[in-house]
């Protein structure tokens, strides 16, 4: 089974082809030197760039593997949550195809693609617990299935990618600050700054991050963080992620106990590419008798192979979509998950 996928929910645009055994290419054109002059992304930037690059990746995804449209057995497409303009390009270009070459589509959420692509790259099987850290999202979901997400908690106002990219603008880093920040990490003390650990051993598993950003804003505003400090704040500010993480990660296993047993805890999205929160995040889960699996950091941020293996898993299933299928800004994973003020819109 042949699936052509496609993401353009942000500042990626990519196109993936990818079959029931793995992926047979994978391409991202990241716009990101045209949206670093203005320290993030710019949506109607983004959506141009989708327009002007789309069709040649899927041009070269087909060329790469030596396939053509023919050849696919489905077309997978983001439809949200994102940047509506950039859903309605990739969108509309996999409802073309899926017409023109009578294939089916699947129209694929964001946060599962994200969510599935540990069983793309490892043998994972439902149910698990998921932990999806993102430059919108913090979550934990108990996922049981394809479609099946019941969400225990979730952030009360930022995600943590989004902190990592306000924290690196504040000290000065290119963006997007997560990479940057975990770099200069690499030389920088983490004990050395004390910053707050919102929510840390209180009951549930919601995150909250905004204390922690302004905690490191006030610190930069006092004028006595030099260049030569700034590996320190940015470990420090690492660290109190990781502590922040790994306290709710306690919380979250014991819900998934009581129903599951000990089970995988499963990393993804964007923030899950930082070396230092994958090594804590799988220490504490062993320490909980809980097993770690994350996708290779390749696949932790936006690419397109994700959406396509949702087409994979979703054809399996019969859970095809039509051409009415509509681009959606919001969609939650756990559609009886009440919204929790100021949480992100994006993936
Ligand atoms: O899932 P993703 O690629 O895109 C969306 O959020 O849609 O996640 C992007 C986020 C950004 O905020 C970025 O700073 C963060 O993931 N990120 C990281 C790292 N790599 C990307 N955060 C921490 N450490 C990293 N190495
Ligand atoms: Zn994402």
């Amino acid at each position: 089974m042949i699936f052509l996928g496609i993401e353009t929910s942000c500042d990626e645009t990519a196109a993936a082809i990818v079959n029931e055994n793995g992926i047979l290419s994978n391409l991202v054109y990241s716009q990101l030197e045209e949206h670093r002059p203005f320290g993030g992304v710019v949506p109607e930037i983004a959506a141009r760039s989708h327009i002007e690059h789309l069709d040649s990746l899927i041009k070269r995804a087909l060329d790469e593997t030596e396939l053509t449209f023919s050849d696919l057995d489905g077309i997978a497409a983001t439809a949200g949550p994102g940047l509506i303009g950039g859903l309605m390009i990739g969108l509309t270009m996999a409802k073309s195809v899926a017409l023109v070459h009578d294939l089916p589509l699947i129209a694929v959420n964001h946060l599962e693609a994200h969510a599935l692509t540990p069983r793309l790259t490892s043998d994972l099987n439902f149910p698990y617990l998921l932990l999806l850290v993102s430059g919108g999202h913090c979550q934990f979901l108990i996922v049981t299935g394809v479609g099946c997400y019941r969400r225990l908690g979730t952030t009360i106002d930022d995600a943590p990618g989004e902190a990592f990219d306000k924290v690196a603008r504040m000290v000065g880093l290119e963006y997007p600050g997560g990479p940057a920040i975990e770099k200069a990490a690499t030389h920088g003390k983490g004990d050395r700054y004390l910053l707050p650990r919102p929510l840390k051993g209180r009951a549930g598993c919601d995150f909250s991050f905004s204390g922690l950003k302004t905690a490191v804003s006030r610190l930069v505003e006092t004028g006595k963080v030099l260049d030569e400090d700034i590996p320190d704040l940015c470990a420090s500010f690492q660290e109190a992620v990781a502590d922040i993480l790994t306290d709710r990660l306690h919380h979250a296993t014991l819900t998934f106990t009581a129903a599951h047993g000990k089970g995988p805890l499963v990393l993804a999205g964007g923030v899950a590419a930082n070396r230092v929160l994958r090594a804590r995040l799988a220490a504490k889960a062993l320490e909980l008798g809980f097993s770690f699996v994350a996708p290779p950091t390749s696949l932790c941020t936006d690419n397109a192979a994700m959406v396509a293996w949702v087409g994979v898993e979703r054809f399996r299933l019969g859970m095809v979509d039509d051409l009415s299928a509509a681009p959606r800004a919001r969609w939650p994973l756990d559609p009886n998950a009440t919204p929790k003020i100021g949480a992100g819109v994006k993936a």
